[in-house]
């Protein structure tokens, strides 16, 4: 039996490959993808859901769009990471697939009214959209069976030295998912940095030949560059796609229970993810972390999925 997801993100260079994880996967059955300021604003990151939609032939799967911009603080993009445009690289034409609502906490909030089996929410963005659905609609966290985010990091951050950027852009947004009651699983940086889209992985998916194996090899190859100058990486990591995986093939993914907390006022570390992995704090265990990635079955699983949507 399928997992219904929504998938709420910020595409953004990985979200695209998530995006194509979560159509593609037989395991996960997308109902809706939600877009929210983070990598590019709002309106970048809706026009890169609706492109994807269109190269990848994803059809039928509602795009809304949600929060343009954090609950508390400024907003930050990373046009530095993704460029301009939020999905630099390839040369994509006026998108096609529309958008089904410009109130997309409204829409999450209906959809989740409506059903009768609880839903995952896979985050791969800052979690404002989540928070500001459960601050409006308080009862619809009984229809969220977990919330699965790629953010934080047991170690070091990306956008500050202790804060990895989903979670540095609305740092408010993920202390309330944390505390709302709902199943939680954070994938960080500590296990996302494991996933490098080298040029083995490249040429996989080259191999293809479709044009959205063409378009996913020159957003890796983009994404490359900017994680090569930024960072010094060798390969870009492919943070997202892995939040989908843990819900498609949960064994790919190994998570541990531990505490989980979110720094909001520290002067140099606000946004960081405090994990208590060694049970120094005596604070009662409130989030499932991810640890270990089986690398290998990762890259199968988003190979297969290009190659599955390109048929
Ligand atoms: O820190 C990496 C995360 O921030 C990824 O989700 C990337 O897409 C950006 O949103
Ligand atoms: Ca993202």
């Amino acid at each position: 039996m399928a997992t219904p997801i929504i998938l709420d993100c910020d595409p953004g260079h990985d979200d695209a490959l998530a995006i194509v994880l979560a159509a593609a996967h037989p395991a996960v059955r997308l109902l809706a993808i939600s877009t929210v300021a983070g990598n590019q604003t709002l309106d970048k990151t809706t026009r890169n859901a609706r492109r994807i939609c269109d190269v990848a032939g994803i059809a039928g799967v509602p795009i809304v769009a949600g929060r343009a911009k954090p609950l508390r603080g400024n907003q930050i993009v990373a046009a530095d990471v993704h460029g301009e445009s939020g999905l630099d690289g390839p040369g994509f034409g006026p998108p096609v697939t529309p958008v089904t609502s410009t109130d997309g906490v409204g829409y999450l909030r209906d959809l989740l009214r409506g059903r009768a089996e609880q839903v995952t929410v896979v985050a791969t963005g800052p979690l404002t959209n989540v928070a500001a659905l459960l601050l409006a609609a308080p009862d619809v966290a009984a229809m969220i069976e977990r919330v699965v985010f790629m953010g934080g990091s047991t170690e070091q951050g990306n956008v500050t030295p202790c804060a990895e950027f989903n979670v540095y852009a609305d740092p408010e947004a993920a202390d309330i998912v944390l505390h709302s009651g709902i199943p939680v699983t954070m994938v960080g940086l500590n296990v996302t940095h494991q996933a490098l889209a080298d040029e083995a992985v490249q040429r996989r998916i080259a191999a293809i030949g479709s044009p959205l194996a063409r378009v996913c090899v020159e957003l890796l190859d983009f994404f490359a560059g900017t994680y090569h100058d930024i960072w010094g990486f060798p390969a870009p990591p492919l943070h997202d796609p892995i939040a989908v995986a843990l819900l498609a093939e949960p064994d790919v993914v190994g998570t541990t229970r531990t505490r989980l907390d979110i720094e909001l006022t520290g002067t140099f570390t606000r946004g960081a993810t405090v994990v208590d992995l060694y049970e120094r704090t005596g604070r009662p265990p409130n989030a499932d972390v991810a640890v270990r990635l089986d690398t290998e079955r990762f890259w199968d699983m988003v190979v297969r999925a290009v190659a599955t949507l390109s048929t």
